[in-house]
């Protein structure tokens, strides 16, 4: 049998990104909490809240009609009970999502069964999940060692059983990756996660160098955006101190 292509998702926040992700070969967009840090600035994903996924999803959905549109949970979103959890869930399909992704293993297992129940595609999330950040220590590698690295595999289990359409996998070693991805007849997303997984997801301003700073090991960038782009800010604000723009051409008889 012939390997299946990996799956290719990026992050997205905004409806102009969206349209180029749209245009781009791309399998699906993750409308992630990341937003809060990248798109909001601030440090973790925890002041993410349901106005601001709702109002990221729309403008993604509008701007990519064709591709498949998962969104993220926020914080604590589908912690407080049934009812908050569905509400929470109904404004996000209305604002155009395809799926959710809900972070976590074990302890969410209910709530996930019943959201699939629903008729709600959830993808889960395992590994480093950036809510849980501060119980975790900070932005580090999960299942190390052989206890931890079990404690993953079996809560992906769960989340399989319990209907999750995909996983995804973040800061985990790529052997413990490549086991779970074996052991799962549903696909796997990692990030930080090693080649073995069904497929990989990066954030669209990491891969695209609009954060110099940011140089993480599991990283790649595609493009030098931050330089490119201030470059043609610095190349704007020179034509307009020199008198050089708008020249005849930008300017109306
Ligand atoms: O919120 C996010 O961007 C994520 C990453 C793991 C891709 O969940």
């Amino acid at each position: 049998m012939a390997a299946r292509e990996p799956i290719t998702l990026v992050t997205g926040y905004d409806y102009t990104t969206a349209q180029i992700i749209n245009a781009s070969t791309i399998d699906a967009i993750l409308v992630g909490d990341s937003a809060a840090m990248v798109i909001h600035g601030y440090d973790t994903t925890i002041n993410a809240t349901i106005e601001m996924m709702v109002a990221h999803v729309a403008a993604v959905c509008r701007g990519a009609p064709d591709k498949l549109v998962i969104v993220d949970m926020p914080f604590l979103a589908h912690r407080h009970d049934q009812r908050h959890t569905m509400a929470a869930i109904d404004t996000l399909m209305k604002a155009g999502a395809n799926a959710v992704k809900i972070e976590g293993g074990r302890a969410h297992v209910d709530i996930i069964r019943y959201i699939v129940d629903s008729g709600i595609p959830v993808m889960g999330h395992l590994g480093l999940t950036p809510q849980s950040v501060h119980q975790l220590g900070g932005f580090r590698v999960q299942g190390r060692d052989k206890i931890a690295g079990q404690s993953i595999l079996e809560d992906s289990k769960l989340l399989a059983e319990a209907g999750c359409f995909a996983l995804l996998l973040e800061l985990v070693p790529a052997l413990l990756a490549q086991r779970i991805t074996k052991h799962l007849l549903i696909p796997t997303i990692g990030i930080g996660a090693g080649p073995h997984t069904s497929g990989q997801v990066l954030v669209y301003q990491d891969l695209l160098g609009m954060n110099p700073g940011f140089k993480p090991k599991f990283l790649r960038t595609y493009l030098e955006g931050f330089e490119l782009i201030k470059s043609a800010l610095d190349n704007y604000a020179t034509d307009v101190r020199t008198g050089r723009f708008p020249g005849p051409k930008e300017s109306f008889k």
